[in-house]
């Protein structure tokens, strides 16, 4: 970071950075007697009628990784902002642990916390905080002034900052010739200016207008890659949270109801707030094919029928039960039908010249809202692909179906959202294939070499 440039070197994927473990916080001066009384079990109520301490967080614990953003949601006064600020300690944890890269940030003596929070942290407010009389340089700048960067310097990571936030040209105007978004690009830029690497965003946008918002939202997530920041947002708003695309810690009442990506939450909500959270958002501009498909085998296009006849008995089903043929790159090149493939007819012929016609394919990322009019076309699915074009599995009209009505059976969940169920023993075609990512289940795990 001392090399002049706001852009970091990559660290180690997924590296932990902070780590917090059972973080309780009384506000009152009855601190000690009101923890102890929370050991004993007693409730916010209680508490707060014994001791007069209002419990603020209730044993929270949550870590977020290198490169995260990491989502703190939840109702106005569910804790979020308190939370955020035991990570610096603008507010002090009555009890628990706060380890950044390692550094048990609650022991720091005033003085190391002090240079602690100015190496590590760049914090962004719901309004801008800039200062009026000075520019927008000057205001993005001013982290690294009072640590007395040379001047010029200091104006060179500025313009950088300025630019990356999409503010070139505006950093001699002053804060009050921008509008409400500009303003809030020009204290994002400040966060990013110093050599902070560690975001806290204590709901940032919420002041904006939401198609500024949605703007601003799309920029984080943007810069967040290129610059592989670590951020710490606090959102009241789900669909804000969702958009993000990181991890959401949904609060309650200072304690986490649940935690998870947003497609875990929309697809699993643990518990009636949960629910009543959730119950507005469209499911499917959230869940993404590659959770949604049903694991299953592929056939490479070599394979002859009678090498693919075990791994039908493995797998009950239909007449008109559509697999997917792949190609030796494991593309999908078209289908074929399970009673044409257990066929009499089929024995001795290669699945290429058994297929029925071909396949569209979708990305796994994609969503299950953009693909619908491609579904609507395609009576026999889409062949779901992962990055590099591999068949991660069948995309059926059914599964779409019943992700919209959100009545998956708990059975298929585990089956083909957490990919939990057990793979079977490998079995010995070398011609029949299973992708490694999405294991085959109920059927033998084949792989072809
Ligand atoms: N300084 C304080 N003294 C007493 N209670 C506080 C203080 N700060 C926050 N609280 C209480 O802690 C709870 C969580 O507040 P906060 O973290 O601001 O919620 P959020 O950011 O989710 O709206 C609320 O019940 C609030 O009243
Ligand atoms: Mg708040």
């Amino acid at each position: 970071m001392e090399d002049g440039s706001i852009t970091q070197s990559p660290a180690p994927p997924n590296a932990e950075r902070i780590r917090v473990s059972n973080i309780v916080k009384l506000f009152g001066d009855n601190e000690k007697t009101a923890l102890r009384r929370l050991k004993e079990g007693a409730g916010k109520s209680e508490i707060l009628s014994e001791t007069g301490a209002v419990l603020g967080l209730d044993n929270v614990s949550f870590s977020v990784n290198e490169g995260e953003i990491l989502v703190v949601m939840g109702l106005s006064g569910s804790g979020k902002s308190t939370m955020l600020r035991c990570l610096n300690r603008l507010v002090e944890p009555t009890a628990g642990s706060i380890r950044i890269d390692g550094t048990e940030v609650t022991e720091l003596s005033t003085k190391a916390l002090r240079e602690f929070r100015r190496k590590t942290f760049g914090m962004v407010f719901q309004h801008f905080a800039l200062f009026p009389n000075r520019t927008i340089a000057e205001n993005v700048e001013y982290g690294l002034e009072i640590q007395g960067v040379d001047r010029k310097a200091r104006r060179e990571r500025a313009l950088e900052a300025v630019e990356l936030v999409g503010l070139k040209g505006w950093d001699a105007k002053f804060p009050r010739q921008l509008s409400g978004g500009m303003q809030q690009r020009a204290g994002l830029a400040r966060a990013l200016c110093a050599d902070a690497d560690i975001l806290l965003m204590d709901e940032a946008f919420s002041a904006l207008d939401p198609l500024i918002r949605r703007d601003m939202q799309n920029e984080l997530r943007s810069l967040q890659k290129k610059l592989r920041k670590t951020i710490v947002f606090v959102s009241h708003d789900l669909d804000e949270a969702i958009h993000l695309g990181g991890r959401i810690v949904l609060m309650k009442d200072g304690a986490i109801a649940q935690s998870g990506t947003a497609e875990e939450i929309l697809l699993d909500p643990q518990g009636e707030y949960v629910r009543r959270f959730v119950e507005n958002i469209d499911v499917s501009s959230v869940v993404t094919l590659g959770r949604l498909v049903s694991p299953q085998p592929r056939l490479f296009e070599g394979a002859s029928a009678e090498e693919a006849w075990p791994l039908l008995e493995a797998r009950p089903g239909r007449a008109d039960d559509v697999f997917v043929v792949t190609c030796e790159r494991d593309t999908p090149v078209g289908r074929i039908a399970r009673d044409r493939l257990a066929s009499p007819g089929a024995r001795g012929q290669r699945l290429e010249r058994l297929m029925e016609g071909s396949i569209a394919r979708a990305p796994a990322g994609a969503v299950l809202k953009s693909v619908l009019p491609l579904l609507a076309n395609e009576p026999h699915g889409l062949a779901v692909v992962d990055d590099a074009g591999r068949f991660v599995g069948l995309l059926t009209r059914e599964t779409a179906l019943r992700a919209l009505a959100g009545k998956q059976a708990n059975e298929e969940r585990n089956m083909a959202w957490t990919g939990s169920s057990p793979t079977m023993e490998a079995s010995a075609s070398s011609l029949l294939t299973t992708s490694p990512a999405m294991p085959s289940i109920g059927s033998p795990s084949i792989s072809h070499h």
